[in-house]
């Protein structure tokens, strides 16, 4: 019987067809370090992992019969792709189950972040509200403004076709303007990009000194393609409106200086959290590796 190792524990109701076909070892919730993972690799055929957990030549070494590495989630910076492929162990992700939830979670950081909710709701849990008053926290209307989009993949173009809702005009970098054209113009800059060498610190002094000192910047994508230091340098010269984050540098830790920042709202990376998108998630990352071990091609392979 082929063994698979999965490295956070997933939904037992989506896990029948892999126990029908395999032995798994599942990890509790904390999961393991990455010298028990390589240890536990030994002679598997297929790991299930997640974001949390890299994946590199040293748990693919662990077991010359692995066969696949089934990522949860849409990105997957962290599996060693190049060290996978000299290897011919294929890799696979979760695409299109969680494009709407990370798109409407996108549109939630924007309404938090534009209408001030969670400063909102922090000033009326520490008795800091005194009334309903004309002046009183005004943020900036979407409608009629210009939604500047970098990355023009799936959640990018899904983020796009609900902006209409809004009223809101989208631009898509490279594709509309150039990058330095759509900071320039943008109301609300949204970064939708994979994590790779070339988008690492995209966003940096450079680019951030090129927004609008009334704009807002929103990141549901990678926390290393803004640079943290970077950005709360930005916020603390008063160069930027605000910024909405679902995702950061060195995870679970948060660049101290952006905790300080009343205008920045802190998600801790749940763009795809809905119930029915992570149970999906989960399947199709079984499915994968059902497939791969019944030597069928899998069904959302990384290219
Ligand atoms: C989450 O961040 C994912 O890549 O799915």
């Amino acid at each position: 019987m082929p063994s698979v190792l999965v490295t956070r524990p997933l939904p037992s109701r989506v896990l029948a067809p892999l126990e029908a076909l395999a032995t798994v070892d599942m990890a509790p919730r904390e999961g393991w370090p990455h010298a028990e993972i390589v240890a536990r690799a030994a002679g598997v055929d297929a790991i299930i992992s997640q974001l949390t957990d890299p994946i590199d030549a040293a748990v693919m070494d662990a077991s010359s019969s692995l066969r696949i590495i089934a990522n949860v989630a849409a990105g997957f910076d962290n599996i060693d792709l190049a060290a996978a492929r000299a290897r011919g162990i294929v890799v696979t992700n979760t695409p299109d189950v969680l494009t709407n939830a990370v798109a409407e979670f996108t549109w939630a950081l924007i309404l938090a972040v534009t209408r001030r909710v969670v400063e909102g709701d922090r000033a009326v849990r520490r008795g800091g509200w005194s009334g309903w008053a004309l002046d009183y926290m005004p943020g900036m209307e979407l409608a009629g403004k210009q939604l500047g989009l970098i990355g023009r993949g799936r959640i990018g173009r899904a983020v796009a076709d609900k902006a209409a809702a809004f009223g809101m005009r989208v631009k898509f970098a490279k594709h509309d303007l150039s990058l330095d054209e759509l900071l320039v113009t943008s109301d609300v800059v949204s970064l939708h990009v994979p994590l790779t060498e070339e988008t690492r610190h995209l966003i940096n002094r450079k680019t951030l000194v090129r927004m609008r000192r009334s704009a807002y910047l929103v990141n549901t994508s990678r926390g290393s393609v803004i640079d943290e230091e970077a950005l709360a340098w930005a916020l603390g010269e008063g160069l930027l409106a605000g910024a909405a984050l679902d995702v950061y540098e060195k995870e679970p830790a948060v660049h101290p200086a952006l905790l300080s920042f009343d205008n920045v709202v802190l998600a801790p990376h749940i763009g795809s959290a809905t119930r029915e998108t992570r149970t999906a998630m989960a399947e199709l990352a079984v499915r994968n590796v059902v497939d791969v071990l019944n030597d069928r091609p899998a069904v959302t392979p990384v290219t």
